[in-house]
């Protein structure tokens, strides 16, 4: 089933140049993050990353043919210190516990390495786009960083889409606390209109290809003056801090 729903996207994929237009964006800023080095890449589904960026082991929880490996974000199946980075598109919310994967990432990066992640954003205005028309749940009331034994009867694509805001921005201090070697040295928050509009992996689109780049331009000017209220998305760069760096958060 999970791989069915994989192969779909491939071919969406394929077949949707605005789909295309408008995650060309999102890997250029995941790329343009990038520590050089060998990055890691968690949840990599239809497997579209590895046409931006070279240095890449795509991995899922799912084992599909088109990636390197089948690998669980919450038990990662490298030694500590392999990669300069961790990357992930639409990951986290649905991992069961997400702190089990941050410690993991953790290990398996190297020091001044990153944890790169591309999130939905819960605002007023996606709150309600999210709720009532993604299938996905959004449930404010979870805690984040909620330990206890995995479920053996959950789906890859059981979800939480609250997750990412809940655990960068409500419970922040707390997740500071949890993972003193983490550093959040970015977050903003993008995707006001084009995103979705766009309709993301289903069949339909409002817009085409050709003006998705002027509407990215806008909302490159908007997003700071209106993300807290309108935008879909949340980028968040994570950086593991050597033994001796006592920085602050951003
Ligand atoms: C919404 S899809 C995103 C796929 C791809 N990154 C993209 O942007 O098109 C979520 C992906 O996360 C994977 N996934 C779910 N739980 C996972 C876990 N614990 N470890 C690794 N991958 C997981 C799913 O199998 C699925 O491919």
């Amino acid at each position: 089933m999970s791989e069915e729903i994989l192969r779909n996207h491939r071919e969406l994929w394929r077949q949707k140049p605005v789909l295309r237009a408008i995650y060309s964006d999102f890997y250029e800023r995941i790329t343009a993050a990038c520590r050089p080095g060998l990055s890691l890449e968690i949840g990599g589904g239809s497997g579209n990353l590895k046409d931006f960026a070279r240095e890449v082991v795509s991995t899922d929880i799912v084992q599909v043919p088109w990636l390197d490996a089948a690998a669980d974000a919450q038990a990662l199946p490298f030694a500590a210190g392999s990669f300069a980075n961790v990357v992930s598109v639409d990951v986290l919310h649905h991992i069961e516990r997400p702190r089990r994967f941050l410690a993991e990432a953790e290990r398996v990066l190297q020091p001044g390495g990153r944890v790169i992640l591309l999130e939905p954003a819960i605002t007023p205005i996606s709150w309600a786009f999210y709720r009532f028309f993604h299938p996905e749940p959004v449930v404010l009331s979870a805690d984040p960083l909620a330990d206890g034994p995995l479920d053996s009867n959950r789906e890859p694509f059981d979800a939480n889409q609250a997750i990412p805001t809940l655990l960068f921005e409500r419970d922040r201090q707390r997740m500071i606390q949890a993972f003193p070697g983490l550093k959040i040295v970015q977050l903003k928050r993008l995707s006001l209109f084009a995103y979705p509009l766009s309709g993301g992996f289903r069949s339909w689109s409002l817009i085409s290809a050709a003006i998705v780049g002027p509407m990215l331009n806008l909302e490159r000017r908007l997003s700071p003056l209106i993300g807290r209220l309108a935008a879909f998305r949340l980028f968040v760069v994570i950086e593991k801090q050597d033994a001796y760096s006592n920085s602050r958060h951003l």
